[in-house]
């Protein structure tokens, strides 16, 4: 199979677990999985706070003792800070990266364990089209989903001869707590949920 040839995989009977499935899109995703028949794990930020280290910990050994029949694991809270990078404190930027890239990383390695041993299992991250064309109030954001979509892409090749299929969703302006009072022409996340 040539690098990146996209693979196709059963979209019933998973055990789906989701990170920041409390609201936006990853709601509309967690509740489009489980109206097409598949268990789905909701996470938030009241299950493992995803900007600290040990908020990670926890809640990888939390996946391996309480899920390890997961077949789909999707990277998908977030969080963006607005403003002049200048101004920004080191407080505010450090937790973009912490729950855009580090959080990405330490859970995508920890769930690969689990996915590895399944007939057919599937690591998703949710990356941006902000990842693709910038916007200039949000440097650290963009620069992290950029991150995310080249971290998933690289490993989607590294992971190609294995049952792990790796995807990226890259969604366009959605309509969501992050965005409100910003922007225009947003859809709704249950639109994207639906494409997807
Ligand atoms: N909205 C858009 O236009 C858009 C476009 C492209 C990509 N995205 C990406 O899509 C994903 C979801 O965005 P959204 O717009 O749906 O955001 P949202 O409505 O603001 O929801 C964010 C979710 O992340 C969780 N979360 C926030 N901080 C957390 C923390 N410290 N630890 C653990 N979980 C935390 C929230 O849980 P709580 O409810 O507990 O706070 C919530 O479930 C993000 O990765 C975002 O970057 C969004």
């Amino acid at each position: 199979m040539s690098k990146g040839k996209i693979k196709y995989m059963k979209t019933k009977n998973h055990k789906v677990v989701i990170t920041g499935a409390s609201r936006g899109i990853g709601k509309a995703l967690a509740d489009k999985f489980e109206e097409n028949s598949n268990e789905v794990i909701r996470l938030s930020s009241k299950d493992a706070d995803l900007t600290t280290s040990q908020g990670r910990k926890n809640l990888i050994s939390t996946l391996i003792e309480k899920h390890s029949d997961m077949t789909v694991f999707i990277n998908n809270a977030g969080i963006q800070v607005n403003g002049e990078f200048e101004k920004l404190s080191y407080k505010d930027y450090n937790k973009e990266l912490e729950i855009n890239i580090n959080a990405v990383v330490e859970l995508s390695k920890g769930v690969l364990p689990i996915l590895k041993d399944k007939k057919e299992s599937a690591l998703i991250n949710v990356s941006s089209a902000l990842a693709i064309q910038p916007k200039s109030d949000a440097p650290i954001y963009c620069g992290a989903k950029a991150f995310v979509r080249l971290f998933t892409k690289s490993l989607r090749y590294q992971l190609e001869n294995t049952s792990i299929k790796v995807f990226d969703i890259v969604p366009p302006l959605v309509e969501t707590d992050m965005t409100n009072g910003r922007g225009k022409g947003k859809i709704k996340p249950e639109a994207l949920a639906k494409e997807f």
